[in-house]
């Protein structure tokens, strides 16, 4: 057992969160798995219509009683879902992207614990002002939205301004020994998406599943295209994921795409309907140079934690000689 700030506080078992990720990356059954098993598993709300998320949500109860969380994009969240997941009471509310203010205060007042995601210590600030329970400091290695600065330099600047809140880590996380390195940094846990991708029970396509397998270290890039081909471009956010031949193509024509956006989606949605992995955006961490497999979620929560404890130990062994 690795006991944390944060198991302690989220009332789970590992230091382990299966990241928030979007509607098509995450459901009740890769949830329910993670937080089975003693992690703490997430179901995400950007792009899930209401009626889905309180599905999902009620399918999650139906497969274990154990905490779980639901996590919003603030900057694109969708109101309605909001309320349902506030109605539902969902233990834990997560968050990323946008102003704090707006959310984490209604969150709290149902009793929910609230985790903020944050990339710059100005954001970690600003979460930390709006009552926040728990902050993640992402790192520029993860997948997804990201932000630019390297989680070892990160983490421990959003720590110094946590005011004693549990802090995770996110960006990069695979394995025993990457989360045994972000505990050392001074994490209390990993919030790890890219890994949980490559499980039987993520949604996510299989070409993207394949994808992730078969890169290599140095696989991934990250750019501004994609969120120029989907037509909501942040200033100053990026998304990391796999090359090929989408980014090939389209990086460095950003001012080209407007006028072909929907040509582009039709043929990334017709990719996704065969299954053409080339053609598809593989949204992915750094850490996918070392996934290897497809693993069921509640092994990867239990063989993580029990490696990460190994590396530790062994660690300790060799620092008092
Ligand atoms: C496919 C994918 C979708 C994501 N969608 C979201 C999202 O909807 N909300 C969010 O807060 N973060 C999202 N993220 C970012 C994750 O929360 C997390 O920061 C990231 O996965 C951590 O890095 P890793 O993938 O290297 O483990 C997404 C990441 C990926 C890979």
């Amino acid at each position: 057992m690795l006991p944390t700030r944060a198991t302690e506080a989220l009332r789970i078992d590992h230091p382990i969160v299966q990241a928030g990720m979007a509607r098509g990356y995450t459901n009740a059954a890769l949830v329910g798995a993670v937080s089975g098993a003693g992690g703490l598993g997430i179901l995400g709300c950007l792009n899930r219509p209401t009626t889905e998320a309180v599905t999902e949500i009620e399918k999650i109860r139906a497969l274990t009683d154990r905490p779980f969380g639901v996590n919003f994009v603030v900057a694109h969240i969708d109101w309605e879902t909001y309320e349902a997941c506030l109605a539902e009471l969902v233990p834990i509310f997560t968050f990323f992207r946008g102003d704090p203010e707006l959310v984490v205060g209604r969150a709290r007042a149902t009793g929910a614990l609230t985790i903020y995601q944050v990339t710059t210590v100005a954001e970690a600030e600003a979460a930390v002002q709006a009552g926040v329970d728990v902050l993640v400091a992402q790192g520029v290695e993860a997948g997804g939205h990201v932000g630019p600065i390297a989680l070892s330099a990160i983490l421990p600047a959003v720590i110094a301004v946590a005011g004693g809140r549990p802090v995770l880590a996110a960006g990069g996380i695979v394995d025993g020994p990457s989360l045994a390195a972000a505990l050392s940094l001074g994490a209390d846990g990993a919030w790890m998406g890219t890994r949980f991708l490559a499980t039987p029970e993520s949604p996510a396509l299989p070409a993207h599943k394949q994808a992730i397998i078969d890169a290599e270290l140095g696989a991934t890039v990250r750019t501004g295209i994609w969120d120029v081909i989907w037509g909501r471009t942040w200033p100053g956010v990026e998304v990391r994921g796999i090359r090929n031949a989408v980014t090939d193509r389209w990086i460095g024509r950003d001012d080209e795409v407007p006028a072909l956006r929907d040509e582009i989606r039709a043929r990334i949605e017709r990719a996704k309907r065969d299954g053409d992995g080339s053609e598809i955006d593989l949204l992915a961490g750094e850490g996918s140079g070392r996934i290897t497999s497809i693993e069921p979620a509640a092994d990867l929560v239990r063989e993580i934690a029990a490696d990460a404890e190994g590396n530790l130990r062994r660690l300790g062994e060799r620092a008092s000689g």
